[in-house]
């Protein structure tokens, strides 16, 4: 054969390869060790001086030619690969997208921490106390003895162990702080409690409530009220207007509701308030002559209702998914 119908053969070979071990046998048939363009460079050796130096001229060059071609169509098929490849992974852009499910905290979770920052900004220290608690801390240590008509402000759930209750507010934690801190002092003890009170839509037999607490030589209502319009204003971010009713609870005198006014909105019953009751500092260990000082309590769940502008506080411990997810 000689070397213009080979190599049109080899050409033609190549030429319809789709994959690259067929074109390595292709490579191997030719230019391996015991291929036919490899076979013509063995024979030279037989040959004269004059036709062998034509005849190792045109095989190298169909050598280098082939070799070429080879070397081409690999990267043809390479290049093909990969472009099959690509397009099999490329990704649908316009696909939409699987929403990857979070969770988030709860309503009472959220307006607590708020509550709790603003009121941490203002130098107060986050303190809490049991649920289960003493008569005397819950009744006595604030000034509500037995017997007393007070009592009947806050039904109890009681235990069947000896004075002990589901705390009823979270007063209580005022005395057992002063109990083991000397003033000046500023507290807030957000908590749960609980009534044994039949429910509906504002009563729920458990809820939670922020007391606080300010103790120094000359603190008064005028502080409170300075204190209390920050917070109701930050909390809410918004301009808010509050007033002082006069009201009754033991362990505070003179006591106080408060009420506030967003906007031009009605007034709304925010808190119970007042000053520091002088029994209660006795009971706790203070002497009454030289510290004064307010608390307050404020209902968390009442707060979040005004906030979220939900109108029935027992969807907080209902469960149900459609309220949750909206906060
Ligand atoms: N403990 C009261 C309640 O549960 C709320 C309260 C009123 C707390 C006046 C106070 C206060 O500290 O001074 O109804």
């Amino acid at each position: 054969m000689d070397f213009k119908d080979l190599k049109t053969k080899v050409q033609k070979e190549i030429k319809t390869i789709k994959d690259l071990n067929d074109l390595d046998k292709v490579f191997r048939n030719y230019l391996g060790k015991k291929g036919e363009i490899t076979k013509i460079f063995n024979t030279l050796k037989n040959l004269s001086i004059q036709e062998r130096k034509k005849i190792g001229k045109q095989a190298n060059l169909l050598k280098n030619e082939i070799e070429k071609n080879i070397k081409e169509k690999s990267e043809e098929i390479k290049e093909k690969i990969s472009r099959i490849r690509v397009e099999k992974e490329k990704i649908d852009i316009t696909r939409p997208g699987i929403r990857i499910k979070s969770g988030h905290l709860h309503p009472l979770t959220q307006v607590k921490r708020d509550a709790e920052e603003i009121f941490q900004s203002m130098g107060f220290s986050i303190i809490e106390g049991p649920d289960v608690e003493t008569e005397n801390y819950n009744f006595d240590a604030l000034n509500i003895p037995k017997e007393h008509p007070a009592r009947d402000m806050w039904d109890t759930f009681w235990l069947k162990e000896q004075n002990l209750l589901l705390r009823t507010h979270t007063s209580p934690v005022q005395v057992r702080y002063m109990e083991k801190h000397n003033p000046p002092l500023r507290i807030i003890v957000p908590g749960r409690v609980f009534r044994h009170e039949a429910t509906d839509s504002s009563h729920e037999i458990q809820f939670y409530q922020i007391e606080g607490l300010m103790i120094d030589k000359k603190i008064s209502a005028a502080n409170f009220k300075a204190i209390i319009e920050e917070f109701l204003r930050r909390f809410f971010k918004t301009e808010i207007e509050i007033r002082l009713r006069p009201s009754f609870f033991p362990f505070t005198e003179p006591s106080f509701e408060i009420d506030m006014k967003k906007g031009t909105g009605d007034w709304l019953e925010m808190m119970g308030a007042g000053m520091v009751h002088p029994n209660v500092f006795k009971a706790a260990g203070y002497n009454p002559k030289n510290w004064q000082g307010f608390a307050f309590g404020i209902g968390l769940d009442r707060l979040a209702m005004l906030r979220y502008k939900i109108n029935d506080v027992r969807l907080f411990h209902s469960s149900d998914l459609r309220f949750l997810k909206q906060f």
